[in-house]
């Protein structure tokens, strides 16, 4: 429906002081028709960046164009209600004195439709988000994730061509959540309106995007689909933001050869201008770890064992080298004190420079 183009995108809240803006040269494109989600942890300047785009913030330097049309720029800004986009907040921001019907219709009426289409539009809209029959229910009389619909469908409902979402989840219990991202998902594909997206949590932006920006202090570290920004994270900000991961040690003992405590070896592949005899550090999932009973790897001892119903997680303390975080299926069963062999999937590692001096 509508792609956004922000160039250098940069705000400070406190000129003048020391204090890192809270958004610094964010450079982002987002496609025409994509589920985009900026993550990263609190205080990274999501929601700000949110604000920016919907134009309830001036931005301090750069610009935003959607659709090629200069939107917001230094002391140039086109005001939200002509932005042709929705906002559903955090808090969900539904009337409680109004029913479903009249939260959903308010932005309708505003606009003064003939009645017969806005009938139609009502119908059509609540129908999208589940909330066909409950019209006349007031928001205390609803389920948290009742309420959310209702928030979207208010968004919906006026035909944005940009949707922006601000944590809209956390309010809701883990099941209801997963839910409501199945939802959210098909509801983005069945519009084709861009969703831009803000959460910090990792498997929610894995699970619902095309593409992730990872952000953290103001600064974009990586913007690629939940498979680079997992598999081949741009540094050990995204590495260790991304899920569970081992940061390891290790020096370069020659070509693609990592040696680590405990007498771990990798063959890798190094990134650029990593050269023989350079500190590093290597990013392991646990998942990519292996635990034999005998032969092939590491020698390790299991220090801990944890079931987790689908997984069960090993802490497996290689000889006089680092610990290292497992996750195995559960038909693999150690007990804490068992000797074995680790194993690593190299080809899964990512290596960075060495952040200690
Ligand atoms: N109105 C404001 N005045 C001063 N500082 C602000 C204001 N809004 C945000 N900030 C600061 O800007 C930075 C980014 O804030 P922002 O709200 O964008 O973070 P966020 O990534 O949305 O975090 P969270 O996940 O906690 O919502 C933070 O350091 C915050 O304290
Ligand atoms: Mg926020």
């Amino acid at each position: 429906m509508a792609s956004i183009s922000i160039k250098g995108l940069t705000k400070s809240f406190n000129a003048g002081d020391d204090a890192p803006a809270a958004v610094a040269n964010l450079d982002l494109d987002i496609k025409d028709n994509q589920f985009v989600t900026l993550l990263g942890p609190s205080g990274c300047g999501k929601t700000t960046t949110l604000r920016m785009i919907a134009g309830y913030i001036l931005p301090d330097a750069g610009t935003i164009h959607v659709d090629g049309r200069l939107v917001s720029a230094p002391g140039n800004v086109v005001p939200p209600d002509q932005r042709g986009m929705g906002m559903v907040f955090q808090n969900y921001a539904v009337w409680p004195h109004k029913t479903v019907y009249q939260n959903v219709v308010f932005g309708l009426k505003l606009r003064k439709m003939p009645a017969a289409r806005l009938k139609a539009k009502m119908e059509e809209t609540l129908a999208l988000v589940n909330l066909t029959g409950l019209e006349q229910r007031y928001p205390n009389e609803l389920s948290g994730g009742q309420q959310q619909r209702v928030a979207l469908a208010r968004s919906l409902v006026v035909e944005p061509e940009i949707l922006l979402l601000d944590e809209p989840l956390s309010n809701l219990d883990a099941k209801l959540r997963e839910n409501m991202r199945v939802e959210l998902k098909r509801l983005q594909r069945r519009t084709g309106i861009t969703f831009v997206y803000v959460t910090h949590d990792q498997a929610e932006a894995l699970a619902l995007s095309d593409h992730i920006a990872v952000m953290h202090g103001g600064r974009l570290q990586q913007y690629g689909t939940p498979q680079d920004v997992y598999a081949r994270p741009a540094n050990r900000v995204v590495a260790d933001f991304m899920g569970l991961v081992n940061l390891v040690p290790a020096k370069v003992a020659g070509p693609g050869t990592l040696e680590a405590a405990g007498g771990l070896k990798l063959q890798v592949a190094l990134p650029d201008g990593i050269k023989t005899g350079d500190s590093v550090e290597v990013s392991i999932r646990p998942e990519n770890i292996r635990l034999n009973a005998a032969g092939n790897g590491a020698p390790a001892t299991v220090s801990e064992r944890t079931f987790l119903g689908n997984i069960t997680e090993y802490y497996a303390s290689l000889d006089s080298g680092p610990t290292l975080r497992v996750q195995t299926h559960p038909a693999q069963v150690f007990a804490v004190g068992d000797k074995v062999a680790v194993e690593i999937d190299a080809t899964q590692c990512s290596v960075f420079r060495s952040s200690a001096p």
